[in-house]
């Protein structure tokens, strides 16, 4: 089935009980069992429930996966693939990771005893000279937030094989439409559903899938025992939303790479980070990996330009954090997503206090290009 086609049909799409063609919202916490110690296929619904077993299939079936599970929000999906790791192991994970999954390495894993080394990914020189004996996880998000970096999956997870190690790789920027990383070697993709996922902005989710059994069984036992599961009111949203997941996708990709080449001749633009933009290593890396170059562009202006002026003056942009949703948003990192990075550590990761990040949605792209022209006009 092509991805089209497995966003409607793919996983559990009706009701089997009713063969209502849209799984109904089974908005209970607890099941009737019929006989003690019967071992009920249904028991509780942090450990089952129709709505989000639904969305789960249908999300191992778009990442090409066996296993799927669904989380309260990205971090507690990352969270849970994370407690895979125990005191004395150690990670490696890429230098421009959302800043939510650093501070939870930084902080929470760092106090539990797990150590990490941060490298630029998109280096598989630098993975492999990271790698110590203990190392347990590679953990990498491509494209990378907010800068747009592209790593070579296979090479990492080979790297991470060759020592014993798990690939992790977060694919929210992406989405399994544009990209699926189990294909090219990862053991476990990991995502936030806020974003592309749930894609209109109204809902926090997070998935995780694989298709080891070991790590499934694993990750379920997490997902029961901490608990962080996601609503049947959230499972019906995210598996609605998934519906049209090929379309809005292949609208977002096609106005980022209008808007990334334009923002490319601008005058009062300096750089523009976009993996579809010929030229670089992350083009010729993500052309080989990628159906798609994906939604999110980050630029920065010339300088001595200002910002903060910028990003409040736009009409059809919104300052806000989050990406993903079918309205454009505009942010800075340095002082929105990415603040819970010590100033110095972002700058040495190359995230300017200036950088901006677009999120760019599924408007009319002229719209959004004279908007970004007015803004531009406006500083000066
Ligand atoms: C790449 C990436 N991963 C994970 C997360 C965390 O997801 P959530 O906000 O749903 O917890 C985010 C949030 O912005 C993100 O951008």
């Amino acid at each position: 089935m092509n991805f089209e086609t497995k966003v409607i049909h793919g996983g559990t799409q009706e009701d089997p009980a009713t063969g209502a063609v849209v799984p109904p919202i089974y908005q209970t916490s607890t099941y009737h069992q019929q006989e003690l110690g019967g071992n009920a296929p249904y028991e509780y619904t942090r450990g089952e429930n129709p709505t989000r077993f639904a969305v789960e299939s249908v999300m191992a079936s778009l990442e090409n996966g066996k296993y799927g599970y669904a989380f309260s929000s990205g971090m507690a999906a990352i969270h849970a693939v994370m407690t895979l790791l125990h005191e004395g192991d150690h990670l490696v994970m890429g230098n421009d990771v959302y800043g939510g999954t650093f501070r939870l390495v930084n902080s929470i894993l760092a106090e539990l005893g797990v150590s990490y080394t941060a490298v630029d990914t998109a280096d598989p020189d630098a993975v492999a000279a990271a790698i110590q004996p203990n190392t347990k996880m590679v953990y990498l998000e491509t494209p990378s937030n907010p800068l747009l970096h592209v790593t070579d999956i296979q090479k990492a997870a080979d790297i991470a094989h060759d020592a014993g190690a798990m690939a992790v790789v977060d694919n929210t920027f992406a989405s399994p439409y544009n990209q699926t990383p189990l294909d090219l070697g990862a053991d476990i993709v990991v995502a936030s559903g806020t974003k592309y996922l749930g894609g209109h902005s109204d809902t926090v989710s997070g998935f995780v899938v694989t298709s080891d059994t070991d790590l499934a069984d694993k990750i379920k036992m997490i997902q029961l025992s901490i608990g962080a599961v996601l609503s049947p009111q959230e499972s019906f949203l995210v598996q609605r939303s998934l519906k049209t997941l090929a379309l809005r996708v292949e609208r977002h990709n096609s106005n980022a790479q209008t808007l990334a080449e334009w923002l490319n001749e601008q005058p009062e633009v300096q750089k523009v980070y976009y993996p579809g933009l010929p030229g670089t290593p992350d083009y010729e890396i993500a052309k080989q990996q990628m159906r798609g170059f994906g939604g999110m562009i980050s630029i920065e202006l010339q300088d001595g330009l200002d910002t903060k002026h910028f990003v409040e003056n736009l009409d059809i942009f919104q300052l806000a954090e989050s990406l993903g949703g079918v309205e454009s948003l505009i942010e800075v990192p340095a002082v929105m997503t990415h603040a819970s990075i010590p100033r110095e550590v972002r700058l040495e990761n190359g995230i300017k206090d200036e950088l901006v990040r677009i999120s760019v949605g599924v408007e009319n792209v002229d719209d959004l290009q004279a908007d970004l022209a007015q803004g531009l006009a406006g500083l000066h």
